[in-house]
């Protein structure tokens, strides 16, 4: 099954709305979908509803615990077909515990082996990454087959895939199957030139890179974390559900499960 990750160093760009809402769309679409939150700050697993401060395991016990598997910590969520792998803030603690283990760049990539997602038969793992690049985003690459890039209609946004791609490149000598989907456009103001322009020069200047279908503003995204579920559910007829479902529709496409 493949391991897709929403990343960018970048803060803000809607990985985590885009993570849960492409994962819910794939749920719809009936395929049974896992995403795993591995970011500190927990915001996929918050909005999902669940109760950081009382969980008992998280993907920070993922990392850095040998002996815990994805099904230890996986569990259902309030969306059909799709469960999720809560973060806890001691994920933050991760880089440190991390630095002395032995292969500690492919702590993710053993617990995701296909061998050992087998009998969970998800058909997409879906990754919530943080806006950093340290050594979980560094697991995070490794493990994944491909990425998917949020990015937002902003002059800072395209300056700092340099960086991205550097390290894309620095790791796949780790992971040669890693692949780059493309970008995914959001926040994308419809009468603004911003999102036109960033796209022109996407398209210029990474033309062999898809560029998925865009997703409008709105706030519908921030009223459903609100109400602990998907923007497909809480506004099934939103144009920004209608967006995510065309980008599940994509995914689908290019990405054979
Ligand atoms: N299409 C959208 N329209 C308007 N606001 C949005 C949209 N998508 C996301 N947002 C809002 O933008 C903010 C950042 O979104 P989100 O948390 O998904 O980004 P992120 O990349 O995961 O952030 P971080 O880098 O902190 O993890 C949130 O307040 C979110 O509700
Ligand atoms: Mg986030």
């Amino acid at each position: 099954m493949p391991v897709i990750a929403f990343f960018n160093q970048k803060g803000g760009t809607a990985k985590t709305t885009s993570t849960l809402n492409v994962g819910a769309a794939l749920a719809e679409r009936g395929h049974k979908t896992l995403a795993i939150d591995l970011d500190p700050q927990a915001s996929l697993t918050m909005a999902l509803g669940v109760d950081v401060l009382t969980l008992e395991s998280s993907s920070y016990d993922l990392l850095v615990d040998d002996t815990v598997t994805v099904q230890d910590v996986a569990r259902t969520t309030t969306i059909a077909n799709f469960s999720v792998v809560p973060s806890h803030p001691d994920l933050a603690a991760a880089e440190l515990q991390l630095l002395n283990a032995l292969e500690r760049e492919r702590a993710l990539a053993h617990k995701l082996k296909p061998e050992a997602l087998a009998a969970l038969d998800y058909e997409f793992v879906l990754i919530d990454s943080p806006p950093s690049l340290n050594v979980v985003s560094i697991n995070i690459l490794v493990a994944a087959d491909y990425l998917i890039i949020p990015i937002e209609p902003h002059p800072l946004s395209v300056m700092v895939l340099p960086k991205l791609f550097e390290m894309v490149g620095r790791v796949q000598r780790l992971n040669p199957k890693l692949a780059i989907v493309g970008f995914l456009p959001t926040k994308v103001h419809g009468t603004s030139r911003l999102a036109a322009d960033m796209i022109d020069d996407l398209r210029t200047g990474f033309p062999q890179l898809l560029i998925l279908p865009s997703i409008p503003l709105s706030v519908r995204g921030a009223e459903a974390v609100a109400a602990y579920t998907s923007i497909l559910a809480y506004s099934p007829k939103s144009p920004i559900a209608e967006a995510y479902r065309q980008v599940a529709r994509k995914v689908e496409k290019e990405i054979r499960p």
